[in-house]
């Protein structure tokens, strides 16, 4: 059993290069780490094995991205998303995730895997402050409210939620490279 954190405002800070790697099961119980997922969340690989993915949920997400994450997920589709981690120390870490799904020779979902890299400045500073608002929302009215909000801001960019977030963390240059390789090897 992972207890739970005190939360510390200190940010871990990580290389661009070091990507990080998970897989779970259908239910979001991890099958599979990386060593930069345990070097950087601060756990070990026995710790972590078994244990659901939420563990590393910090109080500063909004609901609204998870649930848009599982909804994509359990539909068979992949989807990215920007996450504050909650290490074991309580400090946080910033990472733009890109999700995807395995199945077996039936159809059904085999397993969920997400591949993470560090969020540049100015990704955090894009999306914290949308977070902000969307946890607001959360606390006063609840989840739906705060996914028509997130609905109300696409439709004013006139994006969709795929569109806006592949604007904002499209890998560039060697990153892309590095991540298309990486995605490969643990594909
Ligand atoms: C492959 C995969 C990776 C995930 N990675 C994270 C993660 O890094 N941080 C996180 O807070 N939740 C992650 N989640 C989502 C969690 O399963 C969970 O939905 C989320 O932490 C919210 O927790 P809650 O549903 O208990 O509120 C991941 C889910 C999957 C399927």
């Amino acid at each position: 059993m992972i207890y739970r954190p005190i939360v510390i405002d200190k940010e871990i800070v990580f290389s661009k290069k070091k990507f990080i790697v998970s897989k779970t099961d259908v239910k979001g119980n991890i099958l599979f780490t990386n060593k930069n997922f345990c070097e950087i969340s601060g756990y070990s690989e026995d710790e972590l094995i078994g244990a659901p993915h939420n563990v590393l949920r910090h109080p500063d997400m909004p609901k609204a991205v998870f649930f848009l994450v599982w909804s994509s997920l359990l539909a068979g589709r992949e989807v990215s998303g920007v996450v504050k981690n909650l290490a074991k120390s309580g400090e946080y870490y910033w990472v733009i995730a890109d999700f995807s799904v395995k199945r077996d020779d039936n159809g059904e979902i085999k397993s969920l895997t997400s591949f993470r890299r560090a969020a540049p400045t100015q990704v955090i500073e894009r999306i914290e402050e949308l977070y902000e608002t969307m946890l607001s929302i959360e606390k006063k009215h609840g989840m739906k409210r705060s996914l028509a909000y997130l609905e109300a801001f696409l439709e004013e960019h006139q994006l969709s939620y795929d569109e806006f977030l592949g604007e904002l963390i499209k890998p560039k240059g060697i990153i892309a490279t590095l991540l298309a390789g990486f995605k490969k090897m643990f594909g």
